[in-house]
């Protein structure tokens, strides 16, 4: 695995105002307990991707799908930003900007214009070989996929800043230990200058430490209580004990899995390739509760997304992500998919509907 060492960039402040919308939810969205994950022990030798996971908090899972299986997919990503008629041309780079495309922030994510339920989406997380990996790490078939974004993070852009640095953990900081392994499926060339992912390696490590010092910091606006976003003083902390932070590499076709306690962020390309991903997530059905699959079967039929939390913990919220254009939403967002999946009987237990049990 190609990795490189990176000094920590600037914080970005954006990423910790709050939105300037109006919600009714409260923050934080506080949601119910997580259990802790009886996988990756360090003293067990598993020979594959695992050893890396649980000793680093991250992990390069090679060519899990075929180069040119990820390449196709990252054609119907191409296919998918022309079809909405705006001028975008994938051989044009003079339509790389927002009036050719639709709205995308700065951190490349996609959570609106039915990203989440799009054909490619649910065709990657539906990869017989994607979910082999988390059947492997859970020894269990019986998983669930999270409702999540993609990334489109297009090279090139004039028009939108570098993303700033946004070190986060996506764990309530109050329940520690392993609770999650967030992943994504990467689908284009990814090295040291093509943005993406970056870890604080072997930080999951002391986080349960980390979070004892820093209970009583100021906060700033979280929209729930299972994101930690990090200040400098937190930072130098981890820093000063010889944590480091790596941009972790990937090819098309390798799946990126990380610890959720593992602090990261990621960046935007700075040369000439785009980065697009399709974050997978996926846990044993044994972590939700009837009621989490019946608010994930809601969710699937309305074609809403949620965040990388499998059992739908975080439906996401549409106040604070619909794009807006030119200070109006972008009429173009209906939030359904263009093209709606046909999803595989693997594929559909994933939504956790056929675990659903029927009412006595
Ligand atoms: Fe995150």
């Amino acid at each position: 695995m190609a990795t490189a060492t990176v000094t920590s960039a600037p914080i970005d402040k954006e990423w910790n105002e709050p939105p300037k919308v109006t919600v009714q939810a409260v923050p934080p969205v506080q949601v119910h307990d997580t259990p802790i994950l009886n996988v990756l022990d360090e003293s067990v030798h598993y020979g594959d991707f695992r050893d890396d996971l649980a000793r680093d908090g991250y992990c390069v899972v090679k060519n899990v799908l075929e180069k040119e299986k990820a390449l196709k997919y990252a054609e119907d990503i191409k296919d998918w930003l022309e079809s909405f008629g705006l001028g975008y041309k994938r051989d044009d780079p003079s339509t790389i900007r927002e009036e050719c495309l639709p709205i995308i922030h700065q951190k490349g994510l996609v959570q609106a214009y039915g990203a989440t339920h799009e054909s490619f989406t649910w065709g990657v997380r539906s990869e017989p070989a994607v979910i082999d990996v988390f059947a492997k790490l859970y020894d269990t078939e019986d998983l669930i996929c999270s409702f999540d974004a993609v990334n489109v993070s297009l090279a090139n852009r004039q028009d939108l800043p570098a993303n700033g640095a946004w070190p986060h953990q996506d764990q309530d900081p109050e329940r520690g230990g392993l609770r999650c392994v967030q992943g994504f499926v990467n689908l284009l060339p990814n090295g040291p200058e093509d943005g993406g992912l970056l870890v604080l390696k072997g930080g999951h490590k002391v986080s349960e430490e980390y979070h004892n010092v820093f209970r009583n910091e100021e906060r700033g606006f979280r929209w729930t209580n299972e994101i930690y976003l990090f200040k400098e003083t937190g930072l130098k902390w981890l820093a000063d004990r010889g944590y480091e932070w790596v941009k972790v590499d990937a090819e098309p076709g390798d799946v990126v899995l990380w610890d959720s306690r593992t602090p990261h962020y990621n960046a935007s390309p700075k040369q000439n390739t785009d980065r697009f991903v399709v974050y997978v997530c996926m846990l044993p059905v044994s972590t939700a509760t009837q009621d989490d699959l019946k608010l994930k079967k809601k969710l699937f039929e309305e074609q809403h997304g949620h965040s990388h939390w499998p059992m739908a913990l975080q439906p996401f919220i549409k106040e604070y992500l619909t794009p807006m254009r030119n200070g109006k939403p972008d009429p173009l967002n209906t939030w359904k998919p263009r093209q709606p999946p046909q999803l595989s009987e693997r594929g559909y237990k994933l939504t956790g509907i056929p675990y659903i049990k029927a009412e006595a």
